[in-house]
């Protein structure tokens, strides 16, 4: 079942969410070659709590951390720890906050120094793709119209998008229904409301797009060893059209 929320519970989800996006573009500002990704994941864990917010993920099914740090090959779920930054890494930062009752999610990928042409492709065209997702959360639309339009952009510009994972409503769960697909038929699935709030992350791969689960039974890699990027807004939708609650104030 897809709850619908009200106007001032979108207020505090977008609350929840501007922690969240706070957080990110600190951790972006912190990032360099030599820091740690456990490093970074304190870093991401204090500021939190010193917005009177909780790590979402922290325990989450037995999750060890508050930062998803997904380096390169890695996709998502990335477990923080001793490994250090290098230049020419492409890092994954995906973060979650539970806020007077409801959640907020958001991620992005971020290049440390330069990387090939090609790599910052990967990156910009991800991140478009979850800008065109965002753009089919209308009134009216289905739910498959947003799968639809994150695969066309991606698969256009010769990358895929990961399967096996999903994008997701939230609110004060940060998994509630409906699934969301990062690939799927245009004009099908359930007619959007006012009201819906969303999480769209594409996961996308430069090769393949089959991936595996490392032993750590979290870390997610491609299965071809290729590069991913991973971005992720918490959206509501409105009558007025999408609403991005997980953008800096
Ligand atoms: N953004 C991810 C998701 O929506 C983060 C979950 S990581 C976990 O599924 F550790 F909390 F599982
Ligand atoms: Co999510």
């Amino acid at each position: 079942m897809i709850h619908i929320k009200t106007k001032k519970q979108i207020e505090t989800m977008r609350k929840a969410n501007r922690i969240v996006a706070r957080t990110l573009e600190i951790l972006r500002e912190n990032i360099r070659p030599g820091i740690t990704t456990l490093e970074l994941d304190q870093i991401a864990e204090r500021e939190i709590r010193s917005n009177g917010a909780v790590p979402a993920f922290l325990g989450y099914r037995g999750y060890p951390a508050s930062l998803c740090a997904s380096i390169n090959e890695e996709v998502v779920h990335g477990i923080p720890g001793s490994r250090v930054i290098k230049t020419g890494d492409v890092v994954s930062m995906d973060l979650g906050t539970f806020y007077e009752g409801f959640c907020g999610d958001s991620a992005r990928t971020v290049a440390v120094g330069e990387v090939p042409e090609r790599t910052q492709q990967l990156m910009t065209v991800t991140k478009e793709a979850l800008e065109h997702g965002i753009e089919a959360m209308r009134v009216g639309n289905r739910l498959y119209d947003i799968s639809a339009a994150i695969q066309r952009h991606v698969e256009a510009n010769g990358f895929s998008v990961v399967r096996q994972f999903v994008g997701h409503g939230i609110g004060r769960e940060m998994h509630e229904d409906p699934q969301i697909p990062n690939y799927g038929k245009p004009g099908t699935g359930v007619r959007l409301k006012a009201g819906m709030v969303f999480a769209i992350e594409p996961m996308v791969n430069m090769g393949g797009w089959e991936v595996k689960v490392l032993d750590d039974d979290w870390t997610v890699v491609t299965l071809d060893g290729s590069l991913s990027a991973h971005f992720e807004h918490s959206v509501a939708i409105t009558s007025d059209g999408p609403d991005i609650l997980s953008l800096p104030d």
